[in-house]
Parts: structure tokens; C-alpha cells; sequence
């Protein structure tokens, strides 16, 4: 049997590690890497590797890396392009099982933030253990995720009493009704998509780099800070080279919570 282990590292700085997380780090024979290329995802590699060094000091862990598929904007559409990526990747992963683990051993994915919330590293393994039940096994260690830090930096509750909450992308924003949105966190999000919602008596908690020592936030009525935070966002982009943020779209009502 080998065992594949997905830990959840948090959202940025090695701190938000859980001592599950840490204590499951020296478990491991082989930790794997998918890389793309850009600079964001150097820097994302580079913390990765920080964590390897500052809890598994001196033990010179076994790294193998491998280049990310990319997802291909096909003819077929969104879903079919998502499912190529998909298919692609599992097979990657399969191989680098095959040819990096022997039997016996444990190998680990870091995965960003907690390894349930928009990653799709769960799922890819299940189906790999599902075609071979006696010879692989999935183990999942939860970890701190963009919305908790968001949260957590804002000092605000995710919720409000009574309310109900959703996590959704900007791509799912984007599509749906204003007039519906009351609690909404939203990841993923190249294109700003707050900004088209003025108007609509909400406020914006923001936050990019979060948990990370570059953290930016901003909070208030999205129609007064729509613009800024629009325009603070190009240049933490320009500057930095790529930028990662959530943010929460909270519908503003009398005496809440
Ligand atoms: C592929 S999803 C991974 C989410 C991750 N599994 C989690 O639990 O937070 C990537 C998205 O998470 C959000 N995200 C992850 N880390 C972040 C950070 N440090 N600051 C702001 N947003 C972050 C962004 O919305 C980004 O587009």
C-alpha cells in the first residue's frame, strides 16, 4: 500500500501551519511539486519549499517536481476544457506515484489554503484510489483557508445571525442576479468582478496576499472603495507580477450583527 497525503498549509506564511500539519510533514518519504511557470507560481513553489525547510530543518526532504498541465481554453468549452485539465493531471499524478513511491512509503501534495475548498487534488486522488482500492490510500490533513484569514484579518464573523453564507467564484459571480447576493465570498477572481456591482447596497471586505507578508486589505460601502481597491489591485499586480485576493460581498441591513 502507498499512502498519499494532502496537507493543507494555510494561506500564505508558514505560521498558518496546524501541528497536525507539522507533525505529518516528518512522515513523509517524497513531497510532490506541480509546477507552472510565472512568477506567481515561483513565489507559491518558494513558500512551499520555506515550510519544507523551516519544519523538517536539516533533513534534506525528497522533492520531485514536475510541470503543470496548463488548462487549454478549447473549442469544446469551459466544462470540456476543465475535464482535459483534469484528466491530464491525474495521469500525471498516477505516474509520479508509480515511478516516485515505493511500496510502503508516503508521499505528500502541500496544498494552498485547506485541500476541500477549490482544489481539485482531492478528487483527482479518490478517483486514482477508487481504480486500485489495495494499493493506494488517501489521507487528508484540513488547513486554514483564504476565506478564514479573510475573515480572521477583518475581524468580522462569516456569517451573520440566521444568514446563510456561499463560496463562490468570480466566474459564478459575474452570472448571477445582484438583487441575490447577501453573504457571498468570492475566490478565483481575475477580473474584479465587484466592480460592476455599485449600487447594490453591499459592502466589501477585500484582502490579496493574505496571510503573506505583502497582506493588503480594505473594507467599507463597495460604491465608496469599488475604485480604489480596483486601482490598488492593478498595482499590487503590476509590481508583484500576479496577485491572489478573496473577498466577501456582505448586503448592508439595519441592527446586523
Ligand atoms: C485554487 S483556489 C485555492 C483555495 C485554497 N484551497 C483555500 O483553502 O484557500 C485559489 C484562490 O484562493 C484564494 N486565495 C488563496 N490564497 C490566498 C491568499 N493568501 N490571499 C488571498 N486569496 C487567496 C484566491 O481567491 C485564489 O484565487
Amino acid at each position: 500500500m502507498k499512502t498519499i497525503y494532502l496537507i493543507g498549509i494555510g494561506p500564505g506564511g508558514p505560521e498558518y501551519l496546524t501541528m497536525q500539519a507539522i507533525e505529518t510533514l516528518r512522515l513523509i518519504d517524497c513531497f510532490f511539486m506541480l509546477e507552472k511557470d510565472g512568477r506567481g507560481k515561483d513565489e507559491l513553489i518558494a513558500a512551499r519549499r520555506a515550510i519544507l525547510a523551516r519544519y523538517l530543518p536539516g533533513a534534506n526532504p525528497r522533492v520531485a517536481t514536475r510541470t503543470s498541465p496548463e488548462r487549454r481554453m478549447d473549442a469544446e468549452g469551459y466544462r470540456e476544457g476543465v475535464r482535459q485539465w483534469h484528466a491530464r493531471k491525474r495521469e500525471l499524478i498516477a505516474e509520479m506515484i508509480e515511478q516516485e513511491l515505493a511500496e510502503g512509503q508516503r508521499g505528500a501534495f502541500l496544498i494552498w489554503g485547506d485541500p476541500s475548498l477549490y482544489d481539485q487534488t482531492v478528487s483527482l486522488i479518490s478517483e486514482l484510489v477508487a481504480m486500485a482500492p489495495e494499493q493506494l490510500e488517501l489521507v487528508v490533513i484540513p488547513g486554514i483557508t483564504a476565506v478564514q484569514a479573510l475573515t480572521a484579518a477583518h475581524r468580522i464573523p462569516v456569517n451573520r445571525i440566521g444568514e446563510s453564507i456561499s463560496i463562490t467564484t468570480g466566474r459564478a459571480i459575474a452570472q448571477q442576479d445582484p438583487a441575490s447576493i447577501h453573504n457571498s465570498l468570492v475566490m478565483l477572481d481575475n477580473h474584479a468582478e465587484f466592480q460592476h456591482l455599485a449600487g447594490q447596497d453591499l459592502d466589501l471586505y477585500w484582502g490579496a496576499y493574505l496571510g503573506c507578508a505583502d497582506q493588503a486589505l480594505a473594507a467599507g460601502p463597495l460604491d465608496d472603495i469599488s475604485e480604489a481597491v480596483l486601482a490598488r489591485r492593478e498595482q499590487l499586480r503590476a509590481q508583484k507580477g500576479w496577485i491572489m485576493d478573496t473577498y466577501l460581498l456582505r448586503r448592508r441591513r439595519e441592527g446586523a450583527d
